[in-house]
């Protein structure tokens, strides 16, 4: 066992199955080539120091000081993996844990899940605690929910540590049962553009809290234990439900179905086919949902005139980033459309590029054996 080492994880983008994951159903994200690289290096005297070459400052605490609370911004991400290890029993003493950050933040692209499975791969491999995949993601949930704060569910942390290149990964987020599906659109001369509205990040957290809470009581009033569950059909949900949380389970239900159409039809090769589901799961996340803001729906709205194949928010809402198919020749009309549409509105300028589906979390020190 070394005591050093370099750790990468990867922030994702979800292709389908958005707000699904804490209803206990299926999403299908694939991870960026963008990672959060952390420099590791055990200690002997039970400190945890943490550093990261976007901040400046340095965060010292005894390991057996953590509790949520003690450690904020973005230190509560690596200190709250440190927490949860512990917490469930396993030796985890001091480290140095350098991070470098290569993942746009406040993006949605998941920097803070990235971060979590990067601390979460370092300090148990260089600890000698062998724990799979899965264990890892739902500790830096845990991390996640309890130290920071935030009630998400399990697709992000899932997306970057299990996520292979070229293949999207299909996830069943009550069993964790995964399946890679291949996922190379070059090949197929497509290709994933992504805009980045760079729209203020507003309220975030509590109504992503407020979505929960609303699936939770409409699981309860429908008596089904998650709204994955629900099969009883969406013509008359209003009798047994408020209306707005009819909505909510409309979303929810008619997301799930579109995850497995998408995955059939990419387990087939047709690939353009799966276009028009991107754009109806963004219709519904807008108007069932109510996640979306006037910047992700001006630009699904222009990248779809502009001839993409299907376009729509990804992550959490609420500002953050779109993606569309679009066929390669189209890529430099639909990126001029997205940038005369915000500029007429008076928004930001978007920031937008293309994503090709990347590797998941991994030790990057090994030196290539030649
Ligand atoms: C955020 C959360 C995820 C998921 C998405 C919405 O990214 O962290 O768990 O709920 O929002 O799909």
């Amino acid at each position: 066992m070394t005591r050093d080492g370099v750790f990468e994880a990867p922030g994702r983008i979800n292709l389908i199955g958005e707000h699904t994951d804490y209803n206990d159903g299926f999403v299908l994200p694939i991870a960026l080539p963008h990672v959060v690289r952390i420099t590791a290096a055990r200690r002997d005297d039970g400190v945890l120091r943490l550093s990261s070459r976007q901040a400046s400052g340095v965060t010292e605490i005894r390991v057996v000081d953590l509790v949520p609370g003690a450690v904020t911004g973005w230190a509560a991400y690596v200190a709250g993996v440190v927490w949860a290890l512990r917490e469930e029993g396993h030796p985890i003493g001091g480290f140095g844990l350098l991070v470098d950050g290569q993942v746009p933040l406040g993006a949605g692209l998941s920097s803070s899940a990235a971060l979590e499975s990067a601390t979460a791969l370092a300090v148990t491999e260089l600890s000698g605690v062998s724990l799979d995949r899965r264990s890892l993601a739902r500790i830096a949930q845990r991390a996640e929910n309890e130290f920071v704060g935030m009630p998400c569910g399990i697709m992000d942390q899932s997306a970057s540590l299990l996520a292979r290149e070229r293949h999207a990964l299909l996830l069943d987020t009550r069993s964790m049962e995964t399946e890679h599906i291949p996922f190379d659109l070059a090949p197929a001369g497509l290709t994933l553009l992504v805009v980045d509205t760079k729209a203020p990040h507003r309220l975030v957290d509590g109504e992503y809290a407020a979505r929960r809470r609303d699936c939770h009581r409409a699981a309860e009033l429908l008596g089904v234990p998650a709204l994955r569950d629900w099969d009883g059909g969406l013509d008359g949900l209003g009798q047994d439900l408020p209306e707005r949380l009819g909505r909510r389970v409309r979303h929810v239900v008619t997301e799930n179905a579109r995850v497995a159409r998408v995955a059939d039809l990419l387990r087939a090769g047709r690939i353009r086919e799966i276009g028009p589901l991107l754009t109806e799961s963004h219709v519904s996340l807008r108007d069932d949902y109510e996640v979306t803001v006037p910047e992700l729906d001006v630009a699904v709205e222009a990248l779809v005139a502009a001839g993409a194949l299907g376009a729509r928010m990804t992550g959490g809402g609420f500002g953050g980033c779109v993606i569309a198919l679009v066929e390669e020749m189209a890529v430099q009309e639909c990126t001029t459309a997205v940038l005369e549409a915000f500029a007429g509105r008076g928004f930001a300028r978007p920031d937008c590029w293309t994503a090709v589906a990347a590797a998941g979390a991994r030790r990057a020190d090994h030196v290539p054996v030649v």
